[in-house]
């Protein structure tokens, strides 16, 4: 099949780099000419395992190709996904201008029946936004399909091409056809592809993120909980994770959620059930909690350096929101950090693939760089591990000791062991452990 794909960005490159590596032709549209232009030498603007691999072999097999111009795309495809942004506004709901853009400009170029397809997540009730916009600018026939994407942030492909579900939404038989035949090729392995209704597909993406945030908020606040009784968290998760109905993953307590996703969903569900004259009592709590969360390391900090941090110097573990991502959209470690800032400590920092981004758009110049993890610690009051990748799991704790000037761990994440920590000389903070 002709697939476009409107918008470079995480969702729009992994699903276009994947739908050619299953064979179809491929045409990504962006209006950004340096992206593209780097894209087209197989350069990848984003950091995620595997995608520069398949990307290149696709550009080289000719299945794959990128354009700023919409003409080059959309004439003779049979599905155009738009993926493209959808910041919020200032009232924080989804601004759809990006999205609504690209309808009409599908429109404008479609020569024949076309599936336009929301990828993009979108506040229910856009698919039929989009209709009515490519409907004043073509003629021609078209269905519009809400397929939201799941994929997450360091395993992109693999979420991908082996999808747990695919959701889909639609009205037309047609259109829904389209869709079977494209993830045919995804669902092999017998994982569904559910058909609904629109506005039930547009709600799904949003249930689903909204009910892991839920579950990440409720563990924080037992984890908080644990803290004042005396309890341990990773306990508690282990005896109720072993109950089916509950389940295991997604239940780990720490420094709260980041990421482009579950802030920005949290809210726009929040948004949607406002206007809907809803009070969307729970959600709320969730958000609530997790911004709470987010400056909890901070208070331990607090709690035992006491709050004039100067003279005070830190050293960090991590810095994008989770492991496997450069992403530091609304990443904890910028909240922890500039609270150190300005209780006037001095902060070391490392990332394996986050400080590019860290110097360029989050935390500038108010912070040293590190060039690997040891060398962070130098002369640090503490280490503070704020991102779990894996090479901060095991480190060599009495090399680390040598080079801290007080041997202090603050563990945002729980991946050490408190009683291995203490036997070996640190004072230990987790979160609920
Ligand atoms: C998420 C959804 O998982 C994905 O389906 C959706 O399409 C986009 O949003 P992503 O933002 O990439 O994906 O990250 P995810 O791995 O889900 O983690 C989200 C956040 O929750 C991270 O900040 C992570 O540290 C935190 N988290 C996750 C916890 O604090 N505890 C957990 O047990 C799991």
């Amino acid at each position: 099949m002709r697939i476009a794909v409107i918008g470079t960005g995480y969702v729009g490159l992994v699903a276009g780099t994947c739908f050619a590596e299953s064979g179809n032709t491929v045409t990504c549209v962006d209006i950004d000419e340096d992206k593209i232009r780097r894209l087209r030498e197989g350069e990848v603007p984003i950091y995620e395992p595997g995608l520069e691999e398949l990307l290149k072999r696709n550009v080289a097999d000719d299945r794959l190709h990128f354009t700023t111009k919409y003409e080059d795309a959309i004439p003779g495809a049979d599905a155009v996904f738009i993926a493209v942004g959808t910041p919020p506004d200032e009232d924080g709901s989804a601004d759809l201008k990006y999205v609504l853009a690209a309808a009409q400009s599908i429109a404008e170029h479609m020569t024949g029946y076309t599936v336009i397809v929301d990828k993009s997540t979108v506040p229910v009730g856009t698919a039929r936004k989009v209709k009515e916009r490519a409907s004043q600018h073509t003629k021609l026939e078209f269905d519009v399909v809400s397929n939201p994407e799941f994929l997450k942030e360091g395993a992109a492909i693999d979420d991908f091409l082996k999808p747990d579900r695919v959701v889909i939404g639609s009205e037309s038989a047609k259109a829904a056809e389209v869709m079977d035949e494209l993830y045919a090729p995804f669902v092999r392995t017998g994982n569904p592809i559910i058909h609904m209704d629109i506005e039930s597909a547009e709600l799904t993406k949003y249930a689903a993120n909204a009910m892991l945030a839920t579950r990440i908020s409720f563990m924080n606040e037992i984890a908080n909980i644990c803290t004042r009784v005396g309890a341990n968290v990773d306990k508690v998760r282990k005896g109720i994770g072993s109950d089916a109905r509950i389940g295991s993953r997604f239940l780990f307590a720490g420094l709260g959620y980041g990421g482009s996703c579950f802030p920005k969903d949290v809210k726009a569900v929040v948004r949607t059930a406002q206007n809907a004259n809803y009070d969307f009592k729970i959600l709320q709590a969730v958000e609530d909690v997790n911004e709470r969360q987010k400056r909890l390391l901070f208070e331990l900090v607090e709690g035992h350096f006491g709050s004039d941090l100067s003279g005070k110097h830190f050293a960090i573990w991590g810095l994008s929101f989770k492991p496997n991502t450069d992403d530091m959209r609304e990443a904890p470690a910028v909240v922890v950090i500039n609270a150190l800032l300005a209780a006037g400590a001095t902060v070391r920092v490392y990332d394996p693939e986050a400080m590019e981004e860290a110097k360029h758009r989050h935390l500038g110049e108010t912070v040293a760089y590190a060039t690997n993890p040891m060398n962070a610690l130098d002369g640090a009051d503490a280490l503070i591990l704020v991102t779990e990748w894996n090479e901060f799991r095991r480190p060599d704790f009495d090399a680390v000791k040598e080079r801290l000037k007080t041997p202090i761990v603050f563990d945002g994440r729980n991946i050490y062991s408190r009683k291995r920590l203490e036997e070996s000389g640190y004072t230990y903070f987790g979160i609920g452990t």
